[in-house]
């Protein structure tokens, strides 16, 4: 198994839109699901990551998540879809590709969230999402549309997330 790089911000292959798995078997994709596990759970509070974030040729369709805190709910969902949504929730959120951590922003979304998936194994999931695990989903989701979290920030936030995107890194050089 291998690290693989997460790509940064701004990084136009951010906005690579995820391909579809065809053959969840295949070995090549089973390797990329393990190598994105060893990644997510060698980062500090790193509740999930997708293909799209991450320096693959193909961006396959797959997400990883593990919403607890002893990292012991590995979940595996390959070409998600959204069936339904309800009601909305504002929460705090920050991502690995919009880094340092302290970047964060409050972004409102629905608050559950029902989605069909397939597991590593090729089987069919089917759930509904509530609280922080919905909230988890769909910025996954999000990220295999080529979609980041600021993206959802009014103009304003927008500009100001930026800027204090460039100042911490400058100082962090
Ligand atoms: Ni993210």
């Amino acid at each position: 198994m291998a690290l693989l790089k997460i790509l940064q911000y701004p990084d136009p292959r951010l906005k690579r839109k995820a391909v579809p798995v065809k053959d969840v078997h295949d070995p090549e994709i089973q390797r990329i699901i393990d190598d994105m596990f060893k990644t997510m759970y060698a980062k500090k509070h790193c509740a999930g990551l997708s293909s799209t974030q991450l320096d693959l040729e193909i961006p396959w369709a797959i997400t990883v998540i593990d919403e607890s805190a002893d990292n012991k709910q590995p979940m595996c969902l390959i070409n998600p879809e959204i069936i339904s949504t309800e009601g909305t929730a504002t929460y705090s959120e920050a991502c690995m590709s919009v880094y340092p951590s302290e970047i964060s922003a409050k972004v409102t979304r629905p608050e559950k969230v029902t989605f069909r998936a397939l597991d590593h194994n090729g089987d069919k999931i089917e759930m509904t999402a509530e609280g922080f695990f919905a909230i988890c989903f769909q910025h996954e989701f999000d990220h295999l549309n080529g979609k980041l979290f600021i993206d959802h920030l009014s103009p304003l936030k927008r500009k100001l997330v930026d800027k204090k995107i460039k100042k911490v890194r400058k100082q962090q050089q």
